[in-house]
């Protein structure tokens, strides 16, 4: 199982929506279990899979060691019934925050390796349980100890970066905390998406530069800015199951491909230890 955290330490720059429609794309057309992991306690990923309640199990019962994973998660049942793949959601709710509270308190070395513990434990059952092939945490923003762990237990973080100016900060520090990470996660990516792109030259010229200027490494397609997102979130659906064709799906796709290669990548590598 490959780790991937959506994070930046911004706020509605896209990390939820790159979360939910890159699940919900490697679940119905790449044939991938994928574990979602809502690492927010505002839960929007969790309402976006249909699967938000103000008091269920959650992130927050296994960040306090109530509950092992498996018996936190809930199967999202809006995907198309042809996938052949899944998405199993473990929710957030405002539970989280006193996780968060408490785990900061416990002072012990392990706070920063719950989640990455709980997933191993998870892969050590995969042979009678469910062989997930990728976990997706959806964070919040800014490095709670939620946050902290998914980082920790990651393999690959995706940065959404919409453009503007002080969007890039967000990225700088992402990157340094990265950096610092070194030496215990070595092989830990960072790899910037484009988000709410709009068709005129001042963004063209950011993505010119997010490619070939920035030092950063960053996905080849961006996402179009769609009014298709926000009506997707009213729905209370996945932009992909609710707009199939949408211009902004059809970028997922393209970064859903190209994520599939890097996670195959990533995949050798770690086989390879
Ligand atoms: N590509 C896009 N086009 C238009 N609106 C978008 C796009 N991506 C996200 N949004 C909107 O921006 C807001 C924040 O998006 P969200 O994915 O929740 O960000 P975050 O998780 O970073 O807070 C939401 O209202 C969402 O509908
Ligand atoms: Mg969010």
């Amino acid at each position: 199982m490959e780790r991937i955290a959506i994070l930046n330490l911004k706020g509605g720059i896209g990390k939820t929506t790159t979360a939910v429609s890159l699940a919900t794309i490697l679940a119905t057309e790449h044939r991938k279990n994928v574990l979602l992991i809502d690492c927010d306690m505002q839960g929007n990923a969790s309402k976006a899979l249909g699967q938000y309640s103000p008091d269920s199990r959650g992130t927050h019962s296994i960040m306090q060691g109530q509950e092992d994973p498996e018996n936190c998660t809930v199967r999202a049942t809006c995907l198309d019934p042809e996938a052949k793949g899944i998405i199993d959601v473990i929710p957030a709710n405002m539970y989280l925050m006193q996780a968060n509270a408490q785990v900061l308190q416990d002072t012990e070395a392990e706070q920063l390796h719950i989640l990455d513990r709980a997933l191993e434990r998870l892969e050590a059952m995969e042979r009678w349980y469910i062989a997930y092939d990728v976990a997706i945490f959806d964070c919040a923003l800014g490095l709670d100890m939620t946050v902290l762990n998914a980082l920790i237990a990651s393999d690959l973080i995706v940065a959404p970066v919409p453009f503007g100016g002080y969007e890039i900060d967000g990225l700088q520090q992402l990157q340094e905390q990265v950096d610092d990470l070194k030496s215990i996660k070595p092989d830990l990516q960072l790899k910037a998406l484009f988000t709410m792109k709009q068709n005129n030259k001042t963004n063209r010229e950011f993505e010119e530069w997010l490619h070939n200027g920035s030092g950063y490494n960053a996905f080849d397609a961006a996402i179009t800015r769609s009014v298709m997102v926000q009506k997707a979130a009213l729905e209370g659906l996945p932009l992909p199951v609710f707009s199939k064709n949408g211009k902004a799906t059809k970028d997922y796709r393209k970064v859903a491909e190209e994520l599939v290669q890097d996670l195959e990548e990533i995949g050798a590598r770690k086989h390879r230890k």
